[in-house]
């Protein structure tokens, strides 16, 4: 069990700033994904928490305690890299036992701890083969049953899916969550792929250039994004520009009470599939009602894909219908925007 607490980690690479304050909290037995694109800081990050790297600045705690200053063995936690880098002369058994040798463990608790280790894996009696003898998935276990022989508390996992086959990814997926649970580790889990991370992670840390955009389950990333970054990360997203007074929100800012109160502008982000529809103007409490027309229909088997002009705003909304209603291009309807589906992101 362990936390990991990241305050204001800083590192620069020939005086760029490849990490900028990076604050992170990552709870004990968790397991958070650090997503963002290639050379956003994410490797990094990685080596600065193991201590292959040192920071420029700031400070790495596990449960509250600063490992700042202690080298890589006493940390705790564990890189697995993205190649897996068995020592290619060595056969599985004496890879795996690496490090419990180099800490003087004795050979016949080494065995044994080779044997659990291959079964968690699911590679039992494989000690005796060598590294080029198996497949890169195989491989990729081996590296983590090494990473896992030292009893680490935090894993630190760098993309460790993206090279293998897409028909291997799955399998692999769920044998680092086993992993993670059944040893009770503390996981962060590197990736520039989206959807691995929502698959396989509690919550995502979202990157860009450096910095944290974001932190939070898959369903906060993609209902209540804080920026148009993240928003646009998480999938298809309309935006509508306009002023907010309390609960109302004005598109345009286009209200006699504009002047007279205290508004905030705000750009409004919600979904294509929560915006819908009908001929009728009926509103809601919560409901945004426009007078639109229909300029696009595109039929997609299950689901419907419109494109709306809505009076008063500017851009075309997107709407996606799994109701499957018949409305032809040209046709006047009204668009229904319920508002409390909205994330309101500051402008
Ligand atoms: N040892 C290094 N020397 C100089 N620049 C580096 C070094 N390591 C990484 N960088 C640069 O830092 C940035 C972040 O790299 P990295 O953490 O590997 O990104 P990611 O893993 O998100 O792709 C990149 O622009 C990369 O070129
Ligand atoms: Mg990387």
């Amino acid at each position: 069990m362990s936390r990991i607490t990241i305050n204001n980690l800083s590192k620069k690479f020939d005086e760029k700033d490849v990490l900028n304050n990076l604050n992170l909290e990552v709870e004990s037995e968790e397991m958070v994904a650090l997503l963002g694109p290639s050379g956003c800081g994410k490797t990094t990050t990685l080596k600065l928490i193991s201590g292959l790297l040192a920071a420029d600045k700031g400070d790495i705690k596990l449960d509250g305690n600063s490992v700042i200053d202690l080298p890589t063995e006493k940390r705790g936690a564990v890189l697995v890299f993205q190649e897996n880098l068995l020592f290619p002369h060595l056969n599985i058994e004496d890879n795996i036992a690496f490090g419990l040798k180099m800490a003087g463990v004795d050979r016949k608790i080494r065995e044994k701890r080779v044997e659990e280790l291959l079964e968690l894996v699911n590679l039992p009696g494989y000690q005796k083969r060598m590294p080029n003898e198996l497949s890169g998935g195989q491989q990729q276990r081996i590296a983590l049953a090494r990473a896992l022989a030292i009893n680490p508390k935090v894993l630190l996992l760098d993309e460790p899916i993206s090279n293998l086959d897409a028909n291997l990814r799955e399998e692999m997926r769920e044998l680092i969550r086993k992993i993670h649970e059944e040893e009770n580790m503390t996981t962060i889990f590197v990736t520039h792929d989206r959807e691995e991370a929502l698959l396989i992670a509690d919550r995502i840390a979202v990157m860009k250039d450096g910095n944290l955009e974001q932190i939070g389950t898959p369903e906060e990333l993609y209902r209540s994004p804080v920026n148009k970054y993240v928003a646009d990360f998480f999938g298809q997203a309309n935006y509508i520009r306009g002023c907010k007074i309390g609960d109302e929100f004005y598109p345009d800012c286009q209200n006699n009470n504009i002047e007279a109160n205290n508004f905030e502008k705000k750009l409004v982000m919600i979904r294509p599939e929560f915006l819908h529809l009908s001929k009728k103007e009926d509103s809601e409490a919560d409901l945004m009602v426009l007078k639109a027309k229909v300029i696009k229909r595109s039929y997609a088997g299950e689901r419907i894909y419109y494109k709306v002009e809505a009076e008063k705003l500017k851009k075309p909304l997107r709407v996606i219908d799994y109701n499957l209603s018949n409305y032809q291009a040209g046709e006047e309807v009204f668009l229904h925007i319920p508002l409390d589906k909205a994330a309101y992101l500051d402008e």
